[in-house]
């Protein structure tokens, strides 16, 4: 937990150009601002089909069993990406057991989930369809809906044209993959990072300057300020048992290794200020008290009042702007469109 030296701007008031050029320099050994076009992914070759397709399937509740949630149900792009509950309602208003994390610049995490059980995008969208918590759908059935619409086939013919069989689980999954890929949100931090002094307020700069300082960015670092590495929730502290509840073990499920118990993702931090509750079991409303509950359990830190101020400024610099988004129509079902069941 080494914590970065950037000594004396949280400190000085009226901080001077060649502080600023200071914090900069600190920042891009840490940090990474968002590339300026859409990221690569692996073994997804990006396409303006395939992203509008990918977009189309986003929106579509149809890819539920109920035809009633869609992937924006949970991660609704008009708040931030996610649904604002601590966990969520899916199939026969079943809660899930955890909190679902935004969809925005997930691209850049190195896998997915609070645990990373899945390696990227593509794989992760896979889960949902067919959780039974979720949109309780199978493989077949979703197809077997996607084929029924003349539309939908024109469109994956389209986007996956030197392919046979463009109709498939694994495409479908490739398309959505890509329309995320493009849920990038540049911020003032990014501005700031690329030069731009006045982009973030004197006291979001001294948030950044803590934010190093006290050793946040330990964990929370690169393009995403975390969605990177697994750490203990609770490594000098163990939060309280609502916060952290004794049957989510984390990436424990995924490794079966006594020492991932409760360990889980160093949460990616853009848009953080647009994404309450807090942790994977939500049970945290208010951005003030998750920094000073990270202060206490990763840190062993007690942040005073001002401290934990300074910190949420500089995560409000965070909260980055998304591409424009015309909301989609999509195509009609037909007659041999496999019905919605309860
Ligand atoms: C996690 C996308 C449908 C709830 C995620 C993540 C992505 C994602 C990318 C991981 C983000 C990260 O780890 O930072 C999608 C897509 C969907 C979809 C593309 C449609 C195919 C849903 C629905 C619900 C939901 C319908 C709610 C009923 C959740 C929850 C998690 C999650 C609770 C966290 C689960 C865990 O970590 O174990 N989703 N999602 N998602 N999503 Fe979705
Ligand atoms: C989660 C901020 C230090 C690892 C979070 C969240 C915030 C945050 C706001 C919740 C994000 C969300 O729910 O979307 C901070 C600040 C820190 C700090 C301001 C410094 C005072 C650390 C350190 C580590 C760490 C040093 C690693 C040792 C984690 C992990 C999570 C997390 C693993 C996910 C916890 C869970 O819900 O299971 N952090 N963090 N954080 N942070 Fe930190």
């Amino acid at each position: 937990l080494a914590a970065m030296a950037v000594a004396s701007l949280a400190a000085i008031p009226s901080a001077t150009q060649s502080s600023f050029a200071d914090l900069r320099e600190t920042a891009l050994a840490t940090f990474e601002a968002l590339p300026s076009a859409t990221p690569t992914v692996s073994n997804n070759p990006i396409t303006p089909d395939k992203i509008a397709l990918g977009k189309a399937l986003f929106f579509d509740p149809r890819i539920s069993s109920s035809g009633v949630l869609s992937c924006n149900s949970c991660h609704n792009l008009a708040t931030g990406g996610d649904d604002n509950r601590e966990t969520s309602i899916g199939h026969g208003w079943q809660e899930g057991a955890r909190n679902a994390p935004t969809v925005l610049n997930s691209v850049f995490n190195s896998a997915q989930f609070w645990d990373g059980r899945a390696e990227d995008l593509k794989a992760q969208a896979k889960g949902p369809i067919q959780a039974a918590a979720e949109m309780a759908n199978t493989p077949a059935q979703v197809i077997a809906t996607l084929k029924s619409m003349p539309q939908y086939v024109e469109w994956f013919n389209e986007a996956f044209s030197d392919e046979a069989d463009s109709v498939t689980f694994e495409k479908l999954a490739k398309a959505i993959e890509a329309f995320e890929a493009t849920l990038v949100t540049p911020a003032p931090f990014d501005a700031f990072l690329a030069g731009d002094d006045a982009a973030m307020t004197s006291e979001q700069k001294q948030g950044l300057a803590l934010f190093m300082d006290k050793g946040c960015s330990s964990c929370h670092a690169g393009v995403n300020l975390g969605g990177r590495g697994y750490d203990p929730f609770g490594v000098v502290e163990k939060p309280s048992a609502d916060v952290l509840p004794k049957n989510d073990k984390g990436r424990f499920l995924v490794t079966n290794k006594a020492e991932d118990s409760y360990v889980f993702r160093a949460a990616p931090l853009r848009n953080v200020a647009l994404t309450a509750p807090y942790f994977h079991s939500g049970k945290i409303w208010d951005l003030k008290q998750a920094v000073a509950i990270m202060g206490r359990t990763q840190l062993g830190e007690e942040l005073t009042e001002e401290e934990v101020g300074s910190i949420v400024a500089f995560l409000d610099s965070l909260t980055g702007k998304l591409p424009e988004l015309a909301y989609p129509t999509l195509p009609p079902e037909t007659a041999t469109t496999p019905r919605p069941v309860s």
